[in-house]
């Protein structure tokens, strides 16, 4: 494996964190933090296309999330429908290829064939894959692979780590380089757990609704700083040693 990060980062994952407080500040009702947290998303995804990252994976709603009082779930979901109305044109003419990873079961037909349509909609495109977690914790995503991998029929003896990152959600993509997450805590919260191993990690004070380009670029840098060295050891040159 190659030390790669003086190049984009080809996978960005992404904690959009601190909506509430955002709104909070300003007086608002929390619904306003993920309303303003939306027009955030799509102008990273801009972003993301200019700096020709591949992927963009964003943590939109935890598994966790359904512990939230109720009037603020159902208001997530409400705007999670407005926006899929709203963007998704958008989005396809932006060439962005949209992807839900996520227990899709307990949300609401509606809200399922939503996604149904924006992935089948978008499903040729190319540009950047905008992976949404939705209903997503990273310890389903194990169990999930595990299940699937189970009633794939495949034996004990031949589960291996290459074998079930085929059953894992996000199994389509490479794993994460770079994962932001924003809002000032510094912890995973049960977003991507197998896939983030090896992943660089940056914590941004920035309340998500606040992250544009400026703070994308700022993370990047320090993605680019970094040492990658996946447990091997550098030689003089600044290149990692065969094995
Ligand atoms: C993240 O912002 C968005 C979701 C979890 C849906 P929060 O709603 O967690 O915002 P804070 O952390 O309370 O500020
Ligand atoms: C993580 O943020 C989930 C999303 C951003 C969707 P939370 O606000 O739910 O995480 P905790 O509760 O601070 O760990
Ligand atoms: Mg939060």
């Amino acid at each position: 494996m190659t030390s790669d990060n003086k190049a984009v980062p080809r996978h960005v994952a992404i904690v959009m964190d601190g909506n509430g407080r955002w709104a909070k500040k300003r007086f608002l009702p929390r619904f306003f933090g993920h309303k303003q947290g939306v027009d955030a998303l799509v102008k990273v995804v801009q972003a993301c296309i200019d700096r020709e990252i591949g992927y963009l994976t964003v943590f939109a709603f935890s598994s966790e999330n359904w512990k939230r009082p109720s009037d603020e779930v159902s208001g997530l979901m409400g705007l999670v429908l407005a926006a899929v109305s709203r963007y998704l044109a958008r989005m396809g003419a932006m060439g962005v290829r949209i992807r839900i990873v996520g227990d899709r079961e307990a949300v609401s037909e509606k809200l399922r064939n939503a996604w149904n349509e924006a992935e089948a909609l978008t499903q040729h495109n190319t540009k950047l894959t905008l992976s949404v977690a939705f209903n997503y914790g990273g310890r389903w995503d194990i169990v999930q692979a595990c299940k699937a991998a189970m009633a794939a029929g495949v034996p004990p003896d031949q589960l291996s780590e290459a074998k079930l990152s085929e059953f894992m959600a996000m199994s389509y993509a490479p794993d994460p380089d770079l994962f932001i997450r924003t809002g000032g805590e510094v912890r995973i919260s049960n977003f991507l757990l197998w896939q983030v191993a090896y992943t660089e990690f940056v914590f941004s004070d920035c309340l998500w609704p606040e992250f544009g380009e400026a703070q994308l670029d700022a993370a990047i840098s320090a993605f680019r700083d970094r040492d990658r060295r996946f447990g091997g050891v550098k030689d003089a040159g600044g290149s990692l040693s065969a094995a």
